[in-house]
């Protein structure tokens, strides 16, 4: 029956950790998947989180079916973490939200909702490059995935110009998508004022804001600061799109927990785009599980939680800049590598985009057993004070080929 299937490459980013546990090479190391580590290479689960979960057994939950759009009190407080307190259509209640199976989940919702609802077409602009599922996600949506210009291979940096031009010549009534913060996988991110810019341009040319949030947090380590895109934008009138996750700000990789939101135009609006966010939904996986938005609300609802849910973020943040530091440090100083390597320290967010080469990263993992995705794409926080050395005299060794 099966005799015409032909065999797909593993994932380009969750084959990378497949590949990585089969090694048994003790050197080996793994800055392929975003998943953050402590300096001892360990997952790293929330001091907050576990009290979480505490308070939530301590309450003797069911285990019931959750609404098609998931936990009301979650869909509330995640509404209000992204958008803030003084959000004009969060007072006025014109924001439908749903839970989805983490950030994935809300981008492949929103995909169906667009590629079913959205009046004027269905071309998604990426930005070049982005995050390698984005493209498959919105391609089994149904939409066309197009791109616009966005990383700067000469200055490592943000192709402003590129950027302003592809969106300006995009056909009016096109969706958007923009990266809230820590773009994955560059690091760079536009400064408030080109995201004003950004904001004019995309109401001059009529084109629809799709924004997806999975680091809010890992930025800046602050939640505000990182969200500023989203409000900003959600000031201006623009009905937005938003997808978050709560894998990496919460490290519940794992729970898959995360929403997807519109701001709608008015409370009846906002009830008819829900009830078809529901008739997407129900045929795909029914309603989402419990356990993860549990543990979210209980952060959420919780002042005291909340703030040390905050300076756990602060400390993941942190224990990254430190890498970048001393990682620029081992490769300028104490290995002299050619190029130029200030872009580690300029990139924000989990990752680093070094411009290591396809045939560089696969040296790296043939000889090195160091485990990055094929753009020189490294996730800093896989690294840590044990491997930092052996990690840098090895990219060093690369690059002289
Ligand atoms: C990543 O880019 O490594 C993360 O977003 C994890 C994933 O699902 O790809």
């Amino acid at each position: 029956t099966w005799a015409n299937v032909p065999a797909g490459p593993p994932d380009p980013i969750l084959g990378l950790t497949v590949a990585f546990k089969a090694d048994k090479d003790p050197r080996k190391i793994s800055v392929g998947v975003g998943a953050y580590r402590d300096d001892h290479g360990k997952p790293y689960v929330l001091s907050s989180v576990k009290k979480a979960e505490s308070l939530v057994a301590s309450t003797n939950p069911d285990k019931e079916y959750l609404d098609i759009t998931g936990l009301p009190e979650f869909n509330k407080n995640v509404a209000l973490l992204a958008y803030g307190a003084d959000c004009s259509p969060l007072k006025a209640g014109t924001i439908a939200v749903t839970q989805t199976l983490s950030g994935t989940g809300a981008l492949r919702v929103g995909g169906a909702f667009m590629q079913r609802f959205f009046p004027t077409g269905k071309v998604i602009y990426l930005p070049s490059p982005s995050w390698g599922n984005h493209t498959p996600i919105f391609r089994d949506s149904g939409l066309e995935v197009r791109q616009y210009r966005y990383f700067d291979k000469k200055t490592a940096g943000l192709d402003f110009a590129g950027l302003k031009e592809d969106i300006q010549n995009a056909p009016a009534g096109a969706i958007v998508l923009l990266h809230a913060c820590a773009h994955n996988p560059t690091g760079v991110d536009p400064t408030p004022a080109q995201w004003k810019e950004i904001s004019d341009l995309v109401k001059e040319k009529k084109l629809f804001p799709f924004f997806d949030m999975a680091y809010q947090g890992f930025a800046s380590g602050n939640t505000t600061k990182d969200a500023f895109a989203v409000r900003y934008f959600v000031e201006q009138g623009h009905q937005v799109a938003l997808c978050q996750s709560f894998a990496k700000n919460m490290g519940l990789y794992g729970e898959r927990v995360g929403a997807f939101s519109l701001v709608t135009a008015d409370p009846e609006e906002k009830a008819r785009v829900e009830s078809q966010l529901k008739i997407i939904i129900r045929p795909m996986y029914s309603n989402p599980p419990l356990h993860g938005a549990r543990i979210v609300n209980a952060i959420l609802s919780d002042k005291g939680l909340y703030k040390e849910w905050e300076s756990e973020i602060e400390v993941m943040a942190n224990r990254i800049i430190n890498m970048r530091d001393r990682l620029y440090d081992l490769l300028t100083s104490t290995h002299n590598t050619p190029g130029e390597w200030g872009h580690i320290k300029s990139q924000i967010g989990m990752f680093s985009f070094t411009g290591l080469t396809p045939s560089q990263t696969k040296a790296l993992v043939e000889k090195a057993h160091i485990y990055m995705t094929a753009d020189g794409r490294i996730s800093m926080a896989g690294l840590n004070s044990g491997n930092i050395d052996y990690f840098a005299e090895s990219v060093s060794k690369a690059v002289r080929g």
